[in-house]
């Protein structure tokens, strides 16, 4: 099946497409976009956050077919161009990055985050992040990065989250 959707602000299109591939499947081997990580395929750990038409969604619980003329962000559509948006920013500045398998998926589930209660404590972080499996940071940089992307980020809620050009 051929699929068409947005991809973080630009018409996509993917073709021979198997009926049973997930979104996450698509975005990487169909669209070229390997940010979204494959670290479990059964929707525990969260590595594969993306939005689906603005809700945060694990891509491999998600059939390929249902993005069909949908629009999705993925971690790459955050950034602008080369400059990392205020998230990705964090992360790598408190050292919340190890190895860096689940960092796609926590930048995309804090950014989630963010929108709807910009000034989280640190109960509503971890509440927010418990989907998100991480193997190598403890945490602590984690919570240290979603709090100071909070405090860099001001104070308002947004409704939607931003897709921008440029990210794939
Ligand atoms: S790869 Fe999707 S939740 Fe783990
Ligand atoms: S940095 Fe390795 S799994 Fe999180």
């Amino acid at each position: 099946m051929k699929i068409k959707c947005t991809v973080n602000g630009r018409p996509r299109t993917a073709d021979h497409i198997w009926e049973g591939e997930s979104l996450l499947a698509v975005l990487r081997d169909g669209m070229g976009l390997p940010g979204s990580k494959n670290a479990c395929e059964q929707g525990e750990c969260g590595s594969c956050s993306v939005y689906l038409d603005g809700t945060l969604v694990c891509a491999c619980l998600v059939l390929g077919g249902q993005a069909q003329g949908r629009e999705i962000v993925t971690v790459e559509g955050l950034a602008t161009g080369e400059v990392l948006h205020p998230v990705q920013q964090a992360f790598v500045e408190a050292g919340a990055v190890q190895c860096g398998f689940c960092t796609p998926g926590l930048v995309v589930a804090t950014h989630d985050l963010l929108r709807r209660v910009p000034r989280p404590t640190s109960f509503q972080i971890r509440e927010a992040l418990a989907g998100n499996i991480c193997r190598c940071t403890g945490y602590a940089k984690i919570i240290d990065a979603v709090q100071v992307a909070a405090g860099r980020m001001g104070t308002t809620p947004t409704p939607a989250p931003p897709p921008q050009a440029g990210g794939g």
